[in-house]
């Protein structure tokens, strides 16, 4: 069963069909630039143009970064602020001809990462951190995700958890990586006061260096790299729709 997964982010919009039976990626991952400024009806263009290119006509999955209820975008932390109430699910299955299921991001990762990487098997509480331009959160209970956390506005000392924490404040100020370790760790220190995770699963672009800075993160449960890395927010985001439509489409003859 195949389910067009597409991945919204701040720099480029990256899609593939995804065999949601195996959490693969089937074919080739397309990516285009996000468009400048990125708003609502330009974004969707952009994705209409993947879709197009991928000659797809079946149902499509998809992260956003921001809280993602109904169909509807509700916040813009990262992007741009005429996505605040938009009726995303709606204008992309417009301009898609296709249903369209938009979640996020975190969330989707998550949804990938519990089926098939670092989570898989675990039960009890999860707590998946996705650290990028923002810091993004899923959290798992038994499996079931608790979606839209938004751990990364945690407030710390006065100020969200993400300015604070997220890669690209690592990469602004230069940091090495001891030093981000130790504002990482008070982030992971006060998610653990709260919500007392029995695993604990690092994400986002990041995690690929996990070698580099893991041994400097202190945390009570295990801490573990995300194992789908670039892959997790598309099978995740096909994971989801699946899930809602049901079923898929016959996985096209590769080439
Ligand atoms: C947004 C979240 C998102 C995270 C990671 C935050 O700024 O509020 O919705 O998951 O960034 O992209």
């Amino acid at each position: 069963m195949a389910i067009l997964g597409i991945d919204i982010g701040g720099s480029g919009i990256k899609g593939a069909l995804v065999d949601v039976a195996q959490g693969t990626m089937i074919g080739e991952r397309l990516r285009i630039s996000t468009p400048q400024p990125a708003t609502p009806e330009a974004v969707a263009q952009t994705v209409q143009q993947l879709v197009q290119q991928l000659n797809w006509h079946g149902p499509i999955g998809c992260t956003f970064p921001a809280i993602v209820k109904n169909g509807y975008t509700l916040s813009a932390a990262n992007v741009d602020q005429t996505w605040i109430g938009a009726n995303a699910d709606q204008l992309f299955e417009q301009a898609t001809g296709c249903p369209f299921h938009m979640l996020n991001d975190a969330d989707a990762a998550g949804l990938a990462e519990m089926k098939y990487g670092a989570g898989k098997e675990h039960n009890g509480v999860v707590m998946m951190l996705t650290f990028g331009t923002g810091i993004g959160s899923a959290l798992f209970v038994q499996g079931l995700l608790v979606p839209n956390t938004e751990l990364g506005h945690l407030e710390i000392r006065g100020k969200d958890a993400e300015h604070r924490a997220s890669d690209r404040v690592r990469e602004e100020k230069g940091w090495d990586w001891p030093k981000w370790a130790e504002k990482v760790n008070e982030v992971l220190a006060r998610i653990e006061a709260l919500f007392s995770p029995d695993l604990l699963i690092m994400g986002g672009g990041v995690s690929k260096r996990f070698d580099k800075f893991g041994q400097y993160l202190q945390t009570k449960a295990p801490l573990v790299p995300a194992t789908l890395q670039n892959n997790a927010g598309i099978i995740g985001a096909a994971l989801a729709a699946s899930e809602l439509f049901e079923q898929g489409h016959q996985i096209p003859n590769a080439h």
